[in-house]
């Protein structure tokens, strides 16, 4: 039996494919705007598994499966026997029998890991404590939408070192675009992640100031500086304060740098309102542009 097509990390998937995912969000977004309707995963069916809150990636999942002409089932893990303790291989392996592909957003990239190994049907990294590829595709789709290419390209990122981060930081290798990072101390990203980036081409660089990463940029990420689940590494936010995005920290950025926030923001903490709704801002493009990736990267992991 041939392994399905996972979308679980940025790293373990080769640029060409994820080249391939981006050209295939853009193709079908244009088309799907202007009025074209296929259908290529009719009479497929998405398990959609939450263990932790979502919005955007609830709605663009369940949106994009039924625009290509399929069918989703929500579930949380809790009202699942998975929350009364079935493992979360049997899960897989039940799961395998009914629908044709698993998304799930949960707390240990382990769990999802040992889902992927367990399934016989493609399993889609709908966010863990480590990573949230779905959503750097759309940010790469994004960015390029409005600025072009992304290689060589300098991105800044000024807060926590999280999961966002470390998707970033995959694709900064595999997309070719130059990476300042700047995080208070104790907050860095995973060195596993940096390390991996680096080996493979990646220009990465870590600071402690927010003003240094941002020199220039094309383009400055942040996000919430408390992820979900993550409570107990809160670390008060005058540690934090210096690392917010506010307009004296984007005129430091290129004058037509573009300002990314995976959202939900947190308004007067990591960004300020003159920042999320001002000119350089594109954070609603990104959310839009989670429905055309997905769609892609649903029509990838099922070979349509
Ligand atoms: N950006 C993102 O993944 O949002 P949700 O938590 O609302 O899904
Ligand atoms: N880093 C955030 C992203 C939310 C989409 C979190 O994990 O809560």
């Amino acid at each position: 039996m041939t392994t399905p097509r996972h979308f679980i990390d940025i790293a373990g998937i080769a640029e060409d494919q994820l080249r391939a995912m981006l050209d295939d969000a853009r193709g079908r977004k244009e088309r799907f705007k202007a009025g074209e309707r296929d259908k290529p995963l009719a009479g497929k069916a998405l398990a959609m598994i939450f263990d932790k809150p979502s919005t955007r990636t609830r709605v663009s999942f369940d949106v994009g499966m039924r625009q290509l002409g399929g069918e989703t089932i929500m579930l949380t893990g809790a009202e699942m026997q998975l929350g009364r303790s079935e493992t979360i291989a049997d899960t897989a392996r039940v799961l395998s029998r009914y629908v044709d592909a698993i998304m799930i957003r949960t707390t240990s990239h382990d769990r999802l890991l040992e889902l992927a190994e367990n399934a016989t049907i493609p399993v889609i990294n709908g966010l863990t404590d480590d990573t949230h590829p779905c959503q750097i595709m759309a940010d790469i789709l994004t960015y390029e939408e409005h600025r072009g290419p992304v290689k060589d390209r300098l991105f800044a990122w000024t807060g926590d070192g999280n999961n966002v981060l470390h998707s970033l930081i995959e694709a900064s290798a595999r997309f070719g675009f130059r990476l300042n990072i700047a995080v208070p101390a104790g907050s860095e990203p995973s060195t596993r992640v940096v390390d991996w980036a680096r080996a493979n081409g990646g220009r990465v660089e870590l600071t402690g100031s927010a003003e240094e990463a941002v020199k220039g940029a094309d383009c400055v990420v942040t996000d919430t500086w408390v992820s979900m689940g993550q409570e107990h590494r809160a670390r008060g936010h005058n540690v934090f304060q210096p690392y917010q995005v506010n307009e004296k920290l984007m005129e430091l950025a290129a004058a037509d740098a573009l300002f990314m926030h995976c959202l939900p923001a947190h308004r007067g903490e990591e960004v300020t309102d003159e920042v999320i709704d001002g000119p350089h801002s594109v954070v609603f493009d990104e959310a839009e542009n989670r429905l055309h990736a997905q769609k892609a990267i649903l029509a990838w992991c099922l070979e349509k």
